[in-house]
């Protein structure tokens, strides 16, 4: 019960792995939400002891209430959420049907919805609560081909604010971290595929190189802690300044 507790959805890859692994290592007890039972397992178990797989497909938005109910039950407390999990869908904007529209919308914003609100529920009152977001450059600039991706990415930065605004005098912080070009399996699948798209990325990004997931984790575990006490309502770019390049 004196063990903080932390919740990272889509934690079995790529910065939600990172995320998952450093709240671990850092002395929370991590429930890592995951689709595949085996995959969710087997990180886990690479995480060590403070792990804890929870089976979850979030677009199943019936099932969250009660996954959420269980963890509460289980830990006696969330200290921080940290919504990462999402998906992604390179398509012109005229080949993009209605269905692919909605089913990015469904994972990456309604969802995030409907597992804050179960979660802060639970955190209301409980000082050195905490959730944070996860954006995209796709928020920060027009970026084509992910229409649908880049109006959930920029809704998570509008529903950030209003969530820490709304939130506040229930002492639960809200924030976001906005990651630019980082090393996972969704940035492989989109930029290898586009050399043309992929020199893009290097050309505007200062520091001349793409990021690692750790570069995230290290951001969320801070905005996660008491050390961010006073922050709340932030979009915090960990891009290698990829949002200000020329
Ligand atoms: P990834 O594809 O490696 O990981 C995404 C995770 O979310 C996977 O584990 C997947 O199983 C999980 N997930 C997807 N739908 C789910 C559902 N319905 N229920 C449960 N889990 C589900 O992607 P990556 O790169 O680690 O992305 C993580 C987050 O960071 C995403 O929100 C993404 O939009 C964002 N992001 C990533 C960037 C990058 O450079 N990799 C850049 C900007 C934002």
């Amino acid at each position: 019960m004196n063990q903080k507790t932390a919740i990272v959805t889509g934690g079995t890859s790529g910065l939600g792995y990172a995320t998952a692994r450093k709240l671990c290592e850092v002395g929370y007890r991590c429930y890592v939400v995951g689709r595949n039972a085996e995959k969710t397992q087997k990180s886990c178990a690479e995480m060590g002891p403070n792990a804890r797989p929870v089976v979850l497909d979030l677009t199943q938005l019936d099932q969250i209430p009660g996954a959420i109910e269980a963890i509460a039950g289980e830990a006696g407390r969330i200290d921080v959420l940290v919504n990462n999990a999402g998906i992604n869908m390179k398509k012109g904007f005229l080949e993009v049907t209605d269905a692919d529209f909605h089913s990015i919308i469904h994972t990456n914003l309604q969802s995030v919805f409907s597992i804050s609100r179960e979660v802060a529920r639970v955190m209301q009152g409980h000082a050195g609560a905490s959730i944070v977001n996860i954006s995209s450059m796709a928020a920060q600039y027009g970026l084509p081909y992910v229409i649908a991706y880049s109006a959930s990415k920029t809704a998570i930065e509008g529903m950030t604010r209003a969530m820490a605004v709304e939130l506040a005098p229930m002492k639960i912080r809200v924030n976001c971290v906005a990651p630019g070009f980082i090393k996972t399996p969704m940035t492989a699948r989109a930029l290898d595929s586009d050399p043309a798209r992929k020199s893009r990325v290097f050309a505007r990004t200062p520091m001349g190189e793409m990021g690692l997931p750790e570069d995230i984790a290290d951001a969320v575990v801070f905005l996660a802690s008491d050390q961010a006490r006073y922050i709340t309502g932030v979009v915090l770019p960990v891009d290698g300044g990829n949002s200000i390049g020329f």
